[in-house]
């Protein structure tokens, strides 16, 4: 039986699910709760899965899945029942979005379109990321493995995270890197995500200029005329601004 502790908890997340979207979504102004409960994807995909989890919780089979996989239908965004969510989840727009059986959302989490909380292969256990408060990942991101998002960072759109993010850091690109940590760039010679040594330029370099002695030698041996060797042109300028500041 529900008791009015439970009605009164479940009536707070609502207010706060609601409250969530009406502070993050400039689309959201002005319009009233019930519409946004009639017509936004990521307060629907909520709730659902507070109901799912909770009937999970109970211990009731196939029920917590089902509902789970109508919510998918309805809405495009996939949360297996036993993840756990915090209060105040947002999710903008919400196809494609999939959160995997051990992942844990904290508070005011923001989560776009396309985001992935997966695991990285067939591991057991857990294995889906731990999303701590107030961290808002960009659509298309994929957070993958038993990683920790600390409080407060940014994930920008369509990156790929696969290692721990630090608190208030914001991390772009494949594989995610911090570019901001308290709203400084990282410094350091691990920094430089741009410049790095270029291999497989340097050994074409090294055979080039190898192979050009070969042909003066030749050259001098029979008494010909030494023809100019091949230069070879680096992939990319090795010296320009440091986009991590480093
Ligand atoms: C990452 C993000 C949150 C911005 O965070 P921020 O802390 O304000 O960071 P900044 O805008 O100062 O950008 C920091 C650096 O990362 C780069 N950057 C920002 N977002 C990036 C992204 N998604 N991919 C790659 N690089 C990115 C910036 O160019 C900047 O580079 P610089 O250091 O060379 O100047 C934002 O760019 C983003 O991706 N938001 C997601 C929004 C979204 O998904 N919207 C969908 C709405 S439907």
């Amino acid at each position: 039986m529900l008791g009015l502790g439970t009605l009164a908890r479940v009536a707070n997340e609502l207010r706060r699910d609601i409250t969530a979207v009406h502070d993050r979504d400039p689309a959201a102004r002005g319009v009233g709760p019930a519409e946004l409960l009639a017509t936004w994807p990521g307060i629907q995909a909520v709730l659902s899965h507070r109901v799912a989890h909770a009937v999970h919780g109970a211990g009731i089979p196939l029920l917590p899945r089902s509902i789970s996989i109508a919510t998918r239908a309805l809405t495009g965004i996939e949360i297996h029942p036993a993840a756990r969510l915090g209060q105040g989840l947002f999710i903008d727009h919400g196809s494609g979005v999939v959160v995997g059986e051990t992942a844990q959302i904290g508070d005011d989490v923001t989560l776009y379109q396309g985001v992935t909380l997966g695991g990285t292969g067939f591991a057991t256990g857990k294995r889906h990321p731990t999303v701590q408060d107030n961290v808002t990942i960009g659509s298309g991101a994929k957070l993958l493995g038993p990683i920790t998002i600390g409080h407060g960072a940014k994930i920008g759109a369509n990156s790929v995270v696969i290692t721990d993010v630090p608190p208030n850091a914001t991390v772009v690109g494949n594989p995610g890197h911090p570019v901001r940590v308290d709203g400084r760039r990282p410094e350091g010679p691990d920094a430089d995500w741009i410049h790095l040594p270029d291999p497989v330029a340097e050994a074409i370099t090294g055979l080039a200029s190898r192979i050009g002695a070969l042909e003066r030698s030749v050259s001098e041996l029979s008494g010909g005329r030494a023809q100019p060797s091949a230069k070879v042109r680096p992939l990319r300028p090795i010296r320009g601004p440091n986009p991590a500041g480093g």
